[in-house]
């Protein structure tokens, strides 16, 4: 019997990252924030040089990635980079590697090795459809953009990091056009995922819900 996963799909600051590893505080579960192993790939592209569209090249780079996350800190090649990962152009440089299929691949094991016990909350845009595909729930939560865009800006602005609303709402839209529309592990819902648009929700809201779904599917 494989432990417990609950996945946690949907589009860019859905609000899946907080709602995830409350929930996954909350049971005592592991917690695994796909979008950072994407954007680590990135990052380390960024700092080798390596062209974004070089599959194979950014494909070894994910294969035998360098990270280490210790307290809710992200070290990669043993420097913290637990904000710079989090600037909005290295979101905008992992959606663009997360297109090729051999950086997928090559990010599989990874993920994978996060199942371990009691249990695995895992958020991303492929949780429920390819990692995970037998989780004990699946959740694909959603926000209009515009609640999407202010919360981006309110997370950034309160890391320090400087935003700009017009600029958000269209790297949004573009990231969700590419995520969508790509031919490999697209963002969808899975065909057994519970739907949950959090526009007019608060984070808790949300957390209560998923919890409530947990507590029925068992
Ligand atoms: O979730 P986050 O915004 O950190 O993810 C950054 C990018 O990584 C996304 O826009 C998406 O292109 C990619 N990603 C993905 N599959 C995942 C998680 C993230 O393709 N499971």
């Amino acid at each position: 019997q494989n432990p417990i996963v609950i996945t946690i799909d949907g589009p860019t600051a859905s609000g899946k990252g907080t709602v995830a590893h409350r929930v996954a505080k909350h049971l005592g579960f592991q917690y695994l924030d796909s979008g950072a192993l994407y954007r680590l790939t990135a990052l380390l592209a960024i700092w080798r040089q390596v062209d974004l569209e070089d599959e194979s090249a950014v494909a070894a780079l994910a294969r035998s990635l360098p990270c280490r996350f210790q307290h809710g800190h992200v070290l990669l090649d043993g420097q913290d980079v637990t904000d710079a990962v989090r600037a909005e152009a290295i979101g905008v440089a992992a959606s663009r590697i997360a297109v090729l299929p051999a950086v997928r691949q090559a990010l599989t094991d990874l993920q994978v090795s996060f199942r371990q016990p009691p249990g695995l909350v895992a958020d991303g845009r492929d949780m429920g459809t390819v990692i995970f595909p037998d989780a004990n729930l699946k959740i694909f939560l959603t926000a209009s953009a515009e609640a999407r865009a202010q919360r981006r800006y309110k997370q950034l602005i309160e890391k320090g990091i400087p935003a700009n609303m017009e600029d958000l709402v269209k790297d949004l839209t573009e990231r969700d056009a590419r995520d969508s529309a790509r031919a490999t592990a697209p963002l969808k819902p899975a065909p057994d995922a519970q739907i949950l648009d959090t526009s007019e929700m608060t984070a808790d809201q949300a957390v209560q819900q998923v919890l409530e779904w947990y507590a029925n599917a068992q």
